[in-house]
């Protein structure tokens, strides 16, 4: 990996516009982007892992400065193991501060040298969430213009009743 590496982490249960937001800004501070989907067993998803991964793939046109992975453990541990100190992370409103502030104290508890970059998310998604989204979805609402067509199709097939 060339250049400026930063970890984009997250659940991307499934990817949305505002996640797309977040890493198209991240690309324009670093010169590759890591999409790393957090294997949180705790959590359990609407969409597999492999399947996330596809997603992601189909929505940033598999764009060469944006790796896929997923990872296990402790973060910080794995933005060490892929030779960055960067992790980004969108924020949506100040209902969401106090999570990330937490959880970037920590990460910085864990690891000194790593520093998380916060990015507002734009205006036209502030509201939209993988969690809302996928409430909508399946009522049968539609979420276009919030997640990218595949992940839309995706959905469909998901939560169709046929
Ligand atoms: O999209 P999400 O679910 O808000 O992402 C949360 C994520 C994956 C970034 C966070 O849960 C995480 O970093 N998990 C890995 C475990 C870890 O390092 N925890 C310590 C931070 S408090």
């Amino acid at each position: 990996m060339n250049g400026k590496v930063a970890v984009y982490p997250g659940s991307f249960d499934p990817i949305t516009f505002g996640h797309l937001d977040i890493l198209a800004r991240g690309l324009e501070l670093f010169d590759t982007v890591i999409v790393a989907i957090a294997l949180n067993i705790e959590k359990k998803g609407l969409f597999g892992v492999p399947e996330r991964v596809e997603l992601i793939k189909g929505a940033t046109n598999n764009n060469p400065r944006v790796i896929i992975d997923s990872f296990n453990g402790l973060l910080v541990d794995y933005v060490t193991r892929v030779n960055s100190r960067f992790v980004i992370r969108g924020l949506r409103a100040m209902s969401d501060f106090e999570y990330e502030f937490q959880m970037a104290s920590m990460n910085r508890n864990l690891n000194s040298d790593m520093d998380t970059i916060f990015m507002m998310t734009s205006k036209d998604y502030f509201f939209v969430s993988s969690r809302t989204i996928k409430e909508v979805a399946s009522f049968g609402g539609s979420v276009k213009g919030m997640v990218p067509p595949n992940v839309d199709d995706a959905l469909k097939k998901k939560f169709s009743r046929t």
